[in-house]
């Protein structure tokens, strides 16, 4: 009896008898009760608010009737999982049924869209059956795409351990800054970016005999123009095999795009869920998942809890708080261990999600959108979704870009409450309400290609020689003014010429994986003598994540390591003088520590930055030093984002010059309480208020010199007699508010 059956067998006993598969979608329309211990008869109505306070709650929760009886079985026990070699876990994916009628169905068609539920095993199996297949003679590669960074890397890690080779060797990935695979490689996972700029140096993919455009469903970006590419690419390379595979849904409208190629679908495996919704709305979500971890801790039976938030800082704000929580709940409660996963975790905390649970504990992964369809994580069997996510938008009247907290569609909401129902039958627990979920969602999330910056997509699509672009096979189009807003800004950045043709400068740019503005940046240091320190700059801006360490109880400790950085003329200058400091140190670990300075942030921009270097010298770019001179580095900082400039209007904020937008300065800026009259700054985030992140101080003439075709000296005259206002004697949190 294969392990297939024994998930059944599990699922039949925790199956309400009444419970049909096609029915829950409706099911989920009427159970609109958030109500905990509802498998007990005598709880079943009691219905808890969340908003109780937490920890009487919690109390009440521990004496409920039936939290003492014998915690029910996992679906799965630790010995039996160990048990269950990589072989049977194989064997057991819905995908392995599968296995030669797939083969020779690619076999016999150039196109295949792929379906499948996720975690049917599409993205770690088929690779290996292609490969068994012998799809790698004659030294070609299997390629894989995927949307995230976390699922190539892991993905590729899980392959390398199944086929018992070493990571980078026969299987790798590739990611931006990071390449680890070798002259061995045969199955490369690689982000849609990645791939994207592979086509620069290979047309015709020449290398790969498959390309699988995985998790299709996601539309990012990059795999919608990679949908227009490989579609191309097909025409001239008849041996070349193109696998579109996606989670659910859009099959069809795959199918069409690649001139009606066929369907293969595997049929999934999905348990029941239920669905619970809030009574009423929650005011701080993240409070709402505290408490209901807390509460599925104690009382319900073991199986592991799945959160999805929104960010790296959500993320950790949680951990904190349930931290905190359990330690003083003690030995009252099962142990419970709390995980993280987010893009920019390092690899080896990313790998802990997939430890199985220890006998008699529960796990509770704290996930981004990430764990939606990208990552599969066994046993889990609890959902919590507050209903939000992250997204990039752009908006292409002012041309401003930035992150947002929106909410889910109804589509994610489903696919992430699907991830309870995967080895058992599960429970999802909204922390919305029923009305809400009915009302406010949209039903599917709007592709990025309809609602992000599309600088980067324009100019690798010019450097690859496609000029026409309105004529461009799209998947969906994106939006006539914001390919238009791409071609005009990157004509300001003289990437362009008045033909829309690519400049020399434009061709350089192309060559680094760099945001348009920032490439132009590093370009223009060449000019100003400073390409050491701007290297360092756009090394440290793109590491992405936290740089300072701010620990809760030596907050006072951090602050003052963090100031002591601090140099006048702003936060590029406070990045560059703390790189310089830790090169200097030989890139000590014991400095960091001692500077309040999180090292592995310091490694990564360290990589990123030798990358940098490798690729300005294959433009032929000097590496040179102008010695502190903060003009000039200034001023190439502005040569790339004068785009982001913005100019103090009245104390404490600014107004963005083309768009007379409001900004503010971030409180954790060096700027904070200088606010000088002119800034640059690199991105705005929006939380209570849209604040600009890493900004200078520059001089307004300079805009005139280093961007003469965008700014008109008009502009730039200072409309109001302001003096130069500093927040003196305010605290920082008084300005906060
Ligand atoms: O791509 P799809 O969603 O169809 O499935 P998959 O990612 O290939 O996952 C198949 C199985 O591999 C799941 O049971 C995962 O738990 C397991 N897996 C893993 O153990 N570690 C990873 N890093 C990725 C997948
Ligand atoms: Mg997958």
């Amino acid at each position: 009896k294969d392990s297939v059956n024994e998930y059944e067998e599990v699922d039949d006993r925790e199956k309400k008898p009444n419970y049909e598969q096609k029915k829950w979608e409706e099911e989920q329309m009427s159970s609109a009760v958030f109500r905990f211990g509802a498998k007990n008869k005598e709880s079943q109505d009691r219905e808890y608010d969340l908003v109780l306070d937490s920890q009487i709650d919690f109390i009440r929760a521990l004496s409920m009737p039936g939290t003492k009886e014998k915690p029910e079985e996992r679906p799965m026990t630790e010995k039996q999982k160990k048990r269950m070699t990589i072989e049977e876990t194989q064997k057991s994916l819905p995908v392995y049924k599968f296995k030669d009628d797939l083969i020779a169905a690619i076999q016999a068609h150039q196109v295949l869209i792929i379906e499948g539920e996720t975690g049917s095993g599409k993205t770690t199996q088929i690779p290996q059956y292609l490969y068994q297949a012998g799809f790698t003679k004659d030294n070609k590669k299997i390629g894989c795409t995927q949307p995230r960074r976390v699922a190539a890397m892991s993905v590729a890690a899980r392959v390398a351990e199944e086929m018992n080779v070493k990571l980078g060797n026969e299987v790798g990935y590739s990611i931006r800054f990071e390449d680890c695979t070798s002259e061995r490689t045969v199955i490369k996972y690689m982000t849609d970016g990645t791939l994207h700029r592979e086509f620069l140096s290979e047309p015709d993919l020449l290398s790969y005999s498959v390309m699988m455009i995985d998790e299709a469903h996601e539309r990012t970006l990059h795999t919608d123009i990679l949908f227009g590419l490989v579609k191309d690419i097909a025409r001239f390379r008849p041996d070349l095999k193109l696998l579109i595979s996606s989670a659910t849904l859009d099959a069809e409208k795959f199918s069409s795009f690649f001139d009606d190629a066929p369907i293969f679908r595997i049929p999934g495996r999905r348990f029941p869920v239920d669905i619970y919704y809030t009574k009423a709305p929650e005011a701080d979500y993240i409070d709402a998942c505290v408490v209901s971890i807390l509460q599925i801790h104690a009382t319900q039976p073991l199986g592991d809890i799945l959160v999805f938030l929104t960010g790296q800082e959500e993320i950790e704000t949680c951990q904190e708080i349930l931290s905190d929580r359990v330690r003083r709940l003690g030995t009252r409660v099962k142990e419970l261990l709390i995980l993280p996963v987010y893009a920019n975790l390092p690899s080896d905390l990313q790998a802990k999600i997939f430890e199985p649970t220890p006998p008699g504990a529960r796990k509770v992964v704290l996930a981004t959108n990430i764990a939606e369809t990208s990552l599969t994580i066994d046993n889990i069997i609890y959902v919590i979704d507050p209903g939000f996510c992250k997204q990039n938008n752009f908006n292409s009247r002012t041309g401003m870009e930035s992150l947002v907290v929106v909410p889910v569609s109804k589509a994610s909401a489903n696919q992430r409450a699907g991830r309870a129902g995967r080895v058992a039958a599960g429970k999802c627990f909204r922390l919305y309400t029923a009305w809400a979920y009915k009302h406010e969602l949209e039903d599917n999330t709007v592709p990025e290609i309809q609602r992000v910056n599309l600088g980067n997509v324009v100019l690798m699509l010019k450097a690859l020689g496609i000029n026409d672009l309105v004529h461009f096979d799209f998947l969906d189009p994106p939006p006539h003014e914001t390919l238009v807003l791409a071609l005009e800004q990157l004509y300001a950045l003289g990437a362009l010429n008045h033909h829309g043709e690519l400049t020399k400068l434009g061709r350089r740019m192309a060559e680094f994986p760099l945001d348009p503005m920032m490439g132009k940046m590093l370009l223009a240091s060449e000019k100003y003598k400073c390409s050491e320190e701007i290297v360092s700059i756009a090394a440290m801006l793109s590491v992405n994540s936290a740089i300072f360490y701010r620990p809760k109880d030596k907050l006072v400790h951090a602050d003052t390591a963090r100031k002591n950085f601090f140099l006048p003329g702003g936060d590029h200058l406070v990045l560059c003088n703390i790189y310089k400091q830790w090169a200097d140190s030989d890139y000590s670990t014991q400095w960091c520590y001692e500077n309040y300075i999180q090292y592995r942030s310091m490694k990564r921009a360290r990589d990123v930055r030798e990358q940098l270097v490798g690729l300005m010298e294959r433009v032929e770019m000097e590496i040179v030093s102008n010695h502190g001179d903060t003009v000039a580095i200034r001023k190439a900082i502005t040569a790339g984002y004068f785009y982001h400039i913005a100019r103090l209007s009245k104390a404490g904020s600014y107004k963005t010059v083309k768009h007379n937008q409001t900004v503010m300065i971030h409180p954790n800026s060096s700027l904070f309480e200088e606010l000088p009259r002119w800034v640059v700054y690199y991105e705005l985030v929006f939380t209570t208020k849209e604040y600009m992140r890493q900004a200078s101080e520059i001089e307004s003439k300079w805009l005139l010199e280093v961007a003469p075709h965008y700014y008109k000296p008009k502009e730039l005259e200072d409309s109001t007699n302001m003096k130069f206002s500093k927040n003196i004697g305010k605290t920082r949190e008084e300005l906060r508010t």
